[in-house]
C-alpha cells in the first residue's frame, strides 16, 4: 500500500513517520524544500528514539528509505491514501483538494488532518467527494494513540472502512465522529486552552503557575500554555476562529494575547517563541 502525505510540518512529518515505521511506502510532499529537510531531521531523531525504546536492531537508516521527499504532487499518482496536513485554512484546503483530485487515481482516498474545518465543505468542489473523510491525528503523532475518523455528508462507507483499517494497521485507536466544528477532542480541549490564556491575560497567575496548576492539580502531562505552544499558535487561532464563527456563541471569544502573539509571528515552539521561549 502506498501512502501520500501532503505538508511536512509538525503533523505531516509525524504522520509520514508512523506509516513508514509500519512498513508502508510513503511519499511526503511539501511546497517548501526547507520544510522537507527539517522533516527529515525530525523524523530521524524520532525514529531513533522509538526503535531504541522498542529494543529493535533497526536504525533510522532502515526505515527512512520507505519515505520519498518531494515538492511535486505527481509523487502521489498511484497512492491508495493521501493525508493532507497543510495550513488550517478552508480556501487553501479546497484549492489543494481540487489539485489532488486531478493528480491522483480515481480510487485514491483523500483524507484531511484538519483540526476543525468541515469535511463536507473541503470536499464540496470535487467530482468524487465520497472518497474524502477526516483522519485527524494528534500531536505528537508518534506518541498519541488516537485518530478521529470524520464522516462528511458525502463520504462513502467504503472510505470510512478503509481509513479505519489503515488507522488500526499503524496501531492507532480510532473514534467515529460526525462532521461538526472541531469534532470531539478539540471541541473540549481548545476551550480549556483558551480559558487558560484568559487566566493568564487577567493576571491571575504566572504562565508557569497556570501550567503547573493543571499538571499537578488535574494530572495533565503538560500545562495548557505549553500545549498551545506545542500545537502552534497560528493553528490554534485558526481553530478558535472556526469555533466562534461556526457556533456564533460569544462564549468562544478569542483572547487578545493569542492574536497579538500570532500577529507578531510568534507561533510557539515551531518559531522559537510563543508563551514561552524555545
Ligand atoms: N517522537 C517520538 N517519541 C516522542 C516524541 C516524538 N516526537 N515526543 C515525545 N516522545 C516520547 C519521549 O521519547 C518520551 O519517551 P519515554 O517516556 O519512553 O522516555 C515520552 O514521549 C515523553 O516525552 P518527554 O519525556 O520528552 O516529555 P513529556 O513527558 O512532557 O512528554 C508529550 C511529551 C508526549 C508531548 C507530553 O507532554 C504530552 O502527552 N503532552 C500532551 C499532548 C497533547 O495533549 N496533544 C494533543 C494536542 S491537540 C491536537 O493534537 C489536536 C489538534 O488538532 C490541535
Ligand atoms: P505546520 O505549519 O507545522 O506545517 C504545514 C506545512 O504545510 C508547512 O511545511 C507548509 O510548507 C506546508 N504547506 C502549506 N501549503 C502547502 C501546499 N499547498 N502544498 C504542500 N504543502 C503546503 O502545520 P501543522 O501543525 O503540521 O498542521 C497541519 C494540519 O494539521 C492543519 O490542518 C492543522 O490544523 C492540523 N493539525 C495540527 C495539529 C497540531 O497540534 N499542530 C494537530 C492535529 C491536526
Amino acid at each position: 500500500m502506498k501512502i501520500g502525505v501532503l505538508g511536512s510540518g509538525i503533523m505531516g512529518n509525524g504522520i509520514a513517520q508512523v506509516f513508514a515505521l509500519n512498513g508502508y511506502e510513503v511519499s511526503l510532499v511539501d511546497v517548501d524544500e526547507s520544510a522537507l529537510q527539517r522533516a527529515k531531521e525530525t523524523m530521524t531523531k524520532s525514529i531513533e528514539k522509538i526503535l531504541q525504546k522498542q529494543g529493535s536492531d533497526q536504525t533510522s537508516e532502515d526505515i527512512l528509505p520507505n519515505v520519498t521527499f518531494s515538492t511535486n504532487q505527481s509523487a502521489f499518482k498511484e497512492n491508495d491514501l493521501i493525508v493532507e496536513a497543510i495550513v488550517e485554512n478552508i480556501e487553501v484546503k479546497k484549492k489543494v483538494f481540487a489539485e489532488l483530485e486531478s493528480t491522483c487515481d480515481r480510487k485514491t482516498v483523500i483524507a484531511t488532518n484538519t483540526s476543525s474545518l468541515s469535511i463536507t465543505e473541503i470536499a464540496s468542489d470535487l467530482d468524487y467527494p465520497e472518497r474524502v473523510c477526516g483522519m485527524h491525528f494528534f500531536n505528537p503523532v508518534p506518541v498519541m494513540k488516537l485518530v478521529e475518523v470524520v464522516e462528511g455528508e458525502q463520504t462513502s462507507k467504503e472510505t470510512i472502512e478503509k481509513v479505519e483499517g489503515l488507522a488500526q494497521s499503524i496501531q492507532k485507536t480510532h473514534i467515529s465522529v460526525s462532521d461538526a466544528p472541531l469534532f470531539v477532542v478539540n471541541r473540549i480541549l481548545v476551550p480549556m486552552i483558551s480559558e487558560a490564556i484568559f487566566v493568564y491575560d487577567e493576571g491571575i497567575a504566572s504562565k508557569e503557575d497556570i501550567d503547573q496548576g493543571m499538571m499537578l492539580g488535574a494530572n495533565h502531562p503538560i500545562g495548557p500554555l505549553k500545549l498551545a505552544d506545542l500545537i502552534g499558535l497560528d493553528t490554534l487561532l485558526y481553530v478558535q476562529r472556526t469555533l466562534l464563527n461556526e457556533t456564533g456563541d460569544p462564549k468562544y471569544r478569542i483572547p487578545q494575547s493569542l492574536k497579538k502573539l500570532v500577529r507578531a509571528g510568534h507561533y510557539g515552539r515551531k518559531s522559537g517563541k510563543g508563551f514561552y521561549q524555545y
